[in-house]
């Protein structure tokens, strides 16, 4: 029987619930210290003074490192160049090398001691001193500037001519959209438990890139990478944090270096909004013009975006436009502000959750100013390719998706006018938006071991953020081997193991399986060859193109041959490692100049507003997605509500807000900044419309862990003007903008 396609369980699932499944900060080292990070209160400026002597003396305290003694053995690279620009973050190589300050929260000291309370204790002990100015926190104080590139394109894009699709047309929609900052959440705080042994450092990280941990943990002390090791056990939700090892994790390498023993290090809830990056806020301007009959005759959208004083990351906003709606005449722009705050960083669908936000808003704004309905104006502007790169799709069911969508969520019951729709003391709204997430893959290798007792082991060097992909990369092996998912063990989380890319971009599936795929494959290919050579077998001397691999058995078509593990037995164990490359690197889902590969969707919100408070509640969701393939239905849907429910925040609740005198976030708590819980969420029906992809890879699979919050938001938003009349273009949507 094939496992792929089916609903297996969660191989981590019972480890899970029992408490088996290890976290870094749950790992037990012998003989650990802990260690605490003293940070600055306000930036931008510089150390006056710091005063460490009293915390030096306090109980238990074994070191205090700061920028007068952290890297007095290492000589650390001045910086790491990045791979992709922006991609390996500034950050990392400023701590605790002198005494400037750049963001609000950066560390100044790292304090050891023999327990964490101890720890604790000392910092407060430390006299710090800083001087510097008022820092720029908002678009309006930062200072804009147009970066050399976005994600390796230009920042300025143009097709036809705007000027002149925007004159033709008959309606025009001109608005301006807000997404605030926003702070990853995961449950599990940012963790790492650093060991060396002379020069070489072992670290325990909550990492979902563990090349990249090397690479930057090898610069920061100037090692040769082969004396990085670093295991990244279970993560506990990442979100889109977590891709990189932040400043923490060198401090925590500091702290077991000057301590002499191993030291861990897990960030407060309160570090965890200053420390590691988070999602820049963005203003987008757009435009759409159409004539009367729906169809589009210019898109215009201005994207700017927040970044550090020192970083330059600032993710691609205006990507989705680009290619989605048919239109000729299209420009996008964008640029960055720079602000003195930490660098921010990849979040769930970093360019396309505040893009179509923009995008999906001002549509629906075109659909009123056409009278006409949001489903239709959609349907009249889909394209039939690419529209940037004009490239057909690989695969699109997106009219599907709206289609089935629709009457799902029963949505041609819709009075279109707003506040037309009541339950008791309640609006009633219904929006509705498009959801897109490009398929991109990255190479990635896997080792197989057939061992003569006992389960096969699977190894790559991925990560498990809790999306399932040990889950599935089990069923991909056990199908290709013919055995049952029970029979395969799959190990992640050690830079040791053959590479994988980082766990991000909604890529892992694609890139990891298609390695263990071939991995599999050459396993068998290795058996054929034991089998042909080995006078013992019943295949024997045949000829290796006539042995089939089925069901665990190498066989003949006339049904001679035998169970591989009887090969294994026999000849010893068989370990081999895969590779997959895909044909021409990826960035933005095109094959090799021959296909544009997107996932798409619909997302149909049901809300209902109070209509003398003001209160959002979301009621009903429908959501419709087309990935490709479908590898184990249940982990697939659970990502995709992962998305709507964050989407959900993005819309009614998350905002980090800023102390315009220091720089601090105000609201670095779970009672200060809002994420959705479970009373916030409906019943979500997030179903997958079937659709067979033949080009995009070799397992006809999509990413799909970021596609649920795209067009979350709009959904919303378009769902709130429809039941009260007021069109919210900042996010996210609270009470006040509503009353
Ligand atoms: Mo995703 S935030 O691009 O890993």
């Amino acid at each position: 029987m094939q496992s792929v396609g089916t609903p297996l369980n969660r191989t981590d699932g019972r480890g899970k619930v029992t408490g088996k499944a290890l976290y870094t900060a749950d790992l037990v080292q012998q003989g650990v210290t802990h260690a605490v990070l003293v940070t600055s209160h306000s930036a931008p400026g510089r150390i006056r003074e710091l005063d460490v002597s009293e915390a030096e003396n306090s109980p238990g305290v074994l070191a205090v490192v700061t920028h007068l003694n952290a890297f007095k053995d290492h000589k650390p690279e001045p910086v790491l160049e990045p791979a992709v620009p922006g991609y390996i973050l500034p950050d990392n190589f400023q701590v605790l090398r002198d005494d400037q300050i750049w963001f609000a929260g950066q560390p100044v000291a790292v304090i050891v001691a023999d327990t964490l309370e101890h720890a604790q204790a000392a910092t407060t002990r430390v006299r710090l001193e800083l001087e510097g100015r008022t820092p720029r926190v908002d678009g309006q104080a930062g200072v804009t500037y147009t970066p050399d590139t976005v994600l390796g394109d230009p920042p300025d894009i143009s097709r036809g001519s705007f000027e002149q699709g925007w004159q033709e047309a008959e309606a025009r929609v001109d608005s301006t959209y807000r997404v605030p900052s926003e702070h990853h959440n995961p449950i599990e705080l940012y963790a790492t438990i650093a060991t060396w042994e002379g020069n070489r450092l072992t670290l325990h990280d909550t990492t979902r890139w563990l090349e990249g941990s090397v690479k930057i943990l090898s610069a920061a002390f100037g090692l040769p990478q082969e004396n990085v090791h670093v295991l990244s056990p279970f993560i506990g939700g990442a979100f889109g944090s977590k891709a990189f090892s932040w400043v923490h994790a060198i401090c925590a390498a500091l702290a077991a270096w000057h301590a002499k023993r191993p030291a861990k290090l897990v960030l407060t809830r309160e570090q965890m909004f200053h420390i590691p990056g988070f999602r820049p806020f963005c203003d987008q301007r757009m435009r759409l013009g159409a004539r009367r009959d729906g169809r589009l005759t210019a898109i215009a959208h201005d994207g700017r975006n927040q970044t550090s004083s020192t970083g330059q990351f600032t993710p691609p906003l205006e990507m989705t436009t680009r290619m989605l709606y048919a239109c000729p005449n299209v420009r996008t722009t964008h640029r960055a502000v720079r602000t003195d705050t930490q660098t921010p960083t990849w979040m769930r669908a970093p360019a396309e959750a505040p893009g179509t936000f923009a995008l999906e808003s001002a549509m629906d704004e075109l659909a009123y100013e056409l009278r006409m309905d949001p489903v239709e104006l959609r349907i009249r502007n889909y394209a039939e390719k690419d529209q940037e790169q004009n490239l057909p799709w690989s695969s699109n069911e997106l009219l599907t998706c709206y289609k089935q969508g629709q009457t799902r969520f029963g949505w041609d019951l819709r009075d279109p006018r707003p506040r037309s729709m009541t339950d008791g003391h309640s609006l009633v709204g219904w929006g509705m938006a498009t959801a897109t997430y490009p398929t991109v893959r990255s190479p990635a290798s896997a080792r197989i071991r057939i061992p003569q007792e006992g389960p096969v082991v699977i190894q790559s060097a991925t990560h498990e953020i809790g999306s399932g992909i040990s889950t599935v990369m089990v069923q991909i092996a056990a199908d290709a081997l013919g055995v049952e998912p029970g029979e395969v063990n799959f190990e992640f989380g050690d830079s040791t193991f053959p590479q994988a890319p980082v766990t991000g971009a909604s890529q892992s599936t694609a890139s990891v399986g298609t390695a263990v795929q071939a991995a599999v494959a050459s396993a068998l290919q290795r058996l054929r060859d034991l089998a042909r050579t080995d006078p013992a077998s019943p295949l024997h001397g045949v000829d290796p193109g006539q042995i089939e691999a089925r069901q665990g058995r190498l066989i003949l078509p006339n049904g001679r041959g035998e169970d591989f593990r009887e090969i294994v037995r026999r000849n010893g164990p068989v370990e081999v490692v895969g590779h997959a490359t895909p044909g021409e690197p990826m960035a933005r889902g095109e094959i090799g100049n021959q296909w544009s590969t997107h996932a798409f969707g619909a997302q149909f919100a049901e809300v209902r507003v109070d209509a003398d408070l003001g209160v959002v509640r979301v009621t009903r969701w429908v959501g419709a997605f087309a990935v490709g393939r479908v590898l184990n239905p249940k982990t697939a849907r659970s990502q995709l509500l992962g998305g709507i429910i964050m989407g959900i925040g993005l819309a009614l609740g998350e905002e980090g807000i800023r102390d315009r005198r220091w720089g601090r976030v105000v609201n670095s708590s779970f009672e200060g900044y809002l994420v959705p819980v479970n009373s916030d969420i409906p019943e979500i029906d997030a179903f997958l419309v079937p659709e067979q992809d033949p080009h995009v890879n070799e397992l006809g699979v999509k990413g799909l862990g970021e596609l649920g919050i795209s067009g979350a938001g709009a959904a919303i938003a378009n769902a709130v003007f429809h039941a009260i009349g007021k069109r919210v273009r900042d996010l996210p949507i609270r009470v006040e903008q509503l009353l």
